[in-house]
């Protein structure tokens, strides 16, 4: 989502429109601003791109100057218009944008609605400007402090009140927040790239700070009250770079993204006691699962090979045969696919046409069917009987990285959930994968805290022809995804192989001084996986190890070793992936290659 506010002189709607349209790169799906006419708080706002909001105010601009705007990206509820932010309480007093995820949303919605609030819209936000309508007691500053203090989750929020006309309330906690600092005016932005035409002194808000905004005056508190003193961030980039957030380019900042996108995609799916999993999208029981003899998982690309993973974590944890396909072959062979079956489609965009076309064709078939997809309200969502929402945010380069790891979390998630119904595994080991899965995000941003060995590796091999990906079990999945990676990006000819296939074909193209990047972190097949290591370094391969930290046996093996985390082995793949997508990125870099968008591909495939 993208959010910006306004307070000066001049007409705020003038700027929340512009500063809207520079996010627009982003991509969302609804759009909103509102305004204060001296009166009331006016609100406009409504599904589609910034177009159709322009058009529906075009003769009735909202007068005023201060306001607030918004872009959505839909989480809670689809795209429509009353589920467009900005979001207000009863009187229209109230009036908040978000980006970002309530957690405990449901929870505050019975009560307020027990309080006699009636809500509009299915959003998160809107439970926000009723808990402030209901707790406000003449103090604006406090009254939003002690909303603060009630809502859990991950958030950037800016508040208006008609009372206070005078000011705008900003915070954030795990989503980004930028104050723009103007001469007798000041802005607000999620992202920089809104803000750079009108100023480039900026504050960037720490997780916790609150910032009241005047016209003249900026005060920034922590979340004890205590005033804080913040530097002013001079931005030097250009509108370019500053729609990467500063990060060369989109697919290096989504392979950041993915500590928050992973926790984002967890949240409200873990139970409050973190013992268990909860999915409230699906309430499935025993009688439902018992009715499948057969799990289809269908996708295309990236979305395919995690449903690789997928398969390994829903037979290994709920015992259900799995059967993975990718859509454009499923589609054609006459599956056996009929009520019996659970067939579970996975895209990011939710608009691939393979992968819709066996949705469909599956459907006609009799089977249930569940879509992972990233975008609320896609084809594949509207198709599918039923949805899990990967909350990865939009994802913008070509070659996809957070909605990669993303749908690993979710099938995991998804794998726990069954295996609690099926009771295929004990309270006690579900309560430990739990508490596991729950590092996942620290652990992603460890791994991207050392990338220097990584870039050394990209410039000595980026030159070279054929790169081979080895693995074992789960290691052999992600040796496909770290290969399509390479593939992608940098134009190096790719190949990934179960290693203990290498000796019936591949390994007579190991030759001397060719990469290897060797994956060996699964312990039941990790000796096997040494003997091939040694195999292919007979023939002189050079040869890169990726292990769990703790490993110091692989090293004695190979060239040189990544080490990621250490975690259960199940779940080692969301951590072993990130070394590889770095390694596909700076070898494109390292070849001059164009990474966000390369040649002859496209982000979302909607032609067959
Ligand atoms: C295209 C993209 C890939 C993606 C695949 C499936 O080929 O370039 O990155 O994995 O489509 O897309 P989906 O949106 O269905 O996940």
């Amino acid at each position: 989502c993208g959010i910006v506010g306004y307070v000066g002189d001049r007409q705020a709607a003038e700027f929340l429109l512009e500063g809207l349209s520079k996010l627009e790169y982003r991509g969302y799906d609804s759009a909103g601003i509102a305004v204060y006419d001296g009166e009331n708080i006016r609100v406009e706002k409504c599904v589609g791109r910034l177009a159709a909001l322009r058009e529906k105010i075009k003769d009735d601009v909202p007068q005023g100057t201060i306001g607030i705007g918004h872009t959505r990206w839909a989480t809670h509820g689809r795209p429509s218009d009353v589920n467009a932010h900005p979001h207000t309480d009863c009187s229209g007093d109230f009036v908040v944008v978000h980006n970002g995820i309530i957690e405990n949303y449901l929870a505050l919605k019975e009560e307020l609605i027990e309080k006699g609030h009636a809500f509009k819209s299915e959003t998160d936000t809107e439970v926000v400007a009723h808990l402030l309508e209901e707790v406000y007691n003449g103090d604006f500053e406090e009254s939003v402090r002690e909303v603060l203090r009630r809502i859990e989750g991950s958030y950037s929020l800016v508040f208006m009140c008609r009372q206070h006309p005078d000011r705008l309330i900003c915070t954030k906690q795990d989503n980004p927040l930028v104050i723009g600092l103007g001469d007798g005016e000041n802005f607000i932005a999620s992202d920089i790239p809104a803000i750079i035409n009108r100023t480039r002194r900026t504050y960037i808000l720490n997780d916790g700070e609150m910032a009241v905004v005047k016209k003249d005056a900026i005060e920034i508190t922590n979340r004890k009250g205590e005033l804080v003193t913040k530097k002013v961030f001079e931005v030097n980039w250009n509108a370019e770079a500053a729609e990467k957030g500063g990060f060369e380019h989109f697919m290096l900042k989504e392979i950041h993204e993915q500590p928050k996108a992973v926790r984002d995609t967890m949240s409200q799916r873990i139970a409050k006691d973190g013992k268990r999993i909860v999915m409230n999208e699906l309430k499935w029981n025993a009688d439902f699962l018992n009715n499948f003899n057969k799990v289809y998982i269908v996708a295309c690309g990236t979305a395919y090979h995690a449903g690789l993973v997928g398969k390994f974590y829903i037979e290994k944890l709920a015992r259900i045969p799995v059967e993975v396909d990718v859509a454009s072959e499923f589609r054609y062979r006459d599956p056996i696919v009929d009520e019996n079956t659970l067939l579970i489609v996975v895209s990011q965009s939710g608009e691939t046409s393979d992968t819709l076309a066996a949705l469909k064709e599956s459907k006609r078939r009799g089977a249930q069917t569940l879509a992972l997809t990233n975008v609320v309200g896609s084809s594949i969502a509207r198709e599918a009987d039923q949805v899990l929402y990967t909350w990865a945010g939009p994802e913008i380069a070509v070659a996809s990285t957070k909605a990669y790891t993303t749908q690993l979390i979710l099938f995991f998630m998804l794998a726990l959930y069954m295996a609690e119904i099926k009771g295929t595994l004990p309270d006690d080991e579900i309560a430990h994968f739990v508490s596991m899965l729950q590092q996942v995000p620290a652990q992603i941003s460890e791994t991207l805290s050392d990338v220097e060995p990584i870039k050394t590796f990209a410039k000595q091999y980026g030159f070279n022809e054929d790169v081979f990906y080895i693995g074992r079990s789960l290691d052999y999945d992600v040796a496909l995804e770290g290969a399509l990676k390479l593939k992608e990006i940098s134009y190096i000819h790719a190949e990934a192989y179960a290693a203990g296939e290498l000796k019936h074909g591949t390994l007579a193209l190991i030759v001397e001084g060719v990469p290897v990047i060797a994956l060996a972190t699964q312990k039941s097949v990790y000796e096997k996986t040494l003997s091939n290591i040694k195999e292919v370094k007979a023939r002189d391969a050079v040869v890169i190890g990726i292990a769990a930290a703790g490993d110091e046996e692989l090293e004695k093996y190979v060239d040189h070793v990544i080490h990621v985390p250490e975690t259960d082995e199940l779940l080692i793949p969301i951590l072993t992936v990130v070394p590889l997508q770095l390694l596909a990125y700076y070898a494109a870099i390292t070849r001059g290659c164009d990474v966000d968008k390369p040649r002859n591909l496209a982000k979302s495939v909607t032609v067959e």
